[in-house]
């Protein structure tokens, strides 16, 4: 058997996406070892939720830092210390500077709450629902120096409702979230992924069912 891919997970909040990845992780669906979770707040519960699984965790204040730059070096540090090839940014409240990412070309994911292009930045959920989209979603994608920017490597659809509430659609996107994020995970530590361009190429990907998601639904 190959040995486990060697990853880093970086979060900053509640850490639900975290949770997905070591469970995904823990049970072997994904062949990956998380080297260590990284956290600039000291009270995230994502933090917690490393420490209960006996992962190895750094708190890395961004306040102790004079710039964004030498807070990113600082972690960049960590990650090659630890023998990390995959980055993967879990609800992680910092934007990178190209000095993290040069560092990890093309190996940094992360989640976003909206079908991207549509919807980055902050409060993506309440932007779709604000927007009037009746079909909203979650996306993993390559991070690159623009910010919601890069290769997009799965998209989930989710509809949404008359009555839906910004709560709500979040719930009915976060499932989402927890289910693509370590499925992304899995086909890098596959090695399956090639980008060309802006598209990811996947190996082996299998054909989806040739039927639509309406919403809302047709009578
Ligand atoms: C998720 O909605 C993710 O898409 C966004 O931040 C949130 C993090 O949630 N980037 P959690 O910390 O994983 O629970």
């Amino acid at each position: 058997m190959s040995k486990p891919f060697p990853l880093a997970i970086l979060a900053s909040g509640s850490g639900t996406n975290l949770q997905a990845i070591i469970d995904a992780v823990e049970d072997g669906r994904v062949p990956a070892e998380i080297r260590v979770v990284i956290c600039n707040r000291a009270n995230a519960k994502a933090l917690e939720r490393a420490e209960r699984h006996q992962l190895a965790t750094e708190l890395v204040d961004h306040k102790a830092f004079p710039s964004r730059e030498a807070f990113d070096e600082h972690v960049v540090g960590i990650l090659r210390d630890r023998g990390v090839e995959l980055v993967c940014l879990a609800g992680f409240d910092r934007l990178l500077s190209p000095v993290f990412i040069r560092a990890f070309p093309e190996r940094i994911l992360n989640i976003h709450p909206a079908l991207l292009p549509s919807f980055p930045g902050l409060h993506a959920q309440r932007q779709a629902l604000d927007y009037g989209v009746r079909i909203a979603g979650c996306t993993v994608h390559i991070v690159d120096e623009k910010t919601d920017h890069g290769p997009i490597i799965i998209q989930a659809a989710v509809p949404v409702y008359s009555d839906d509430t910004v709560e709500s659609v979040s719930e009915r996107i976060l499932a989402e979230e927890h289910r693509i994020y370590p499925e992304a995970v899995c086909l890098f530590a596959e090695g399956r992924i090639r980008i060309e361009g802006r598209r990811a190429r996947i190996a082996d990907e299998e054909p989806l069912a040739d039927r639509a998601l309406v919403s809302p639904a047709l009578g």
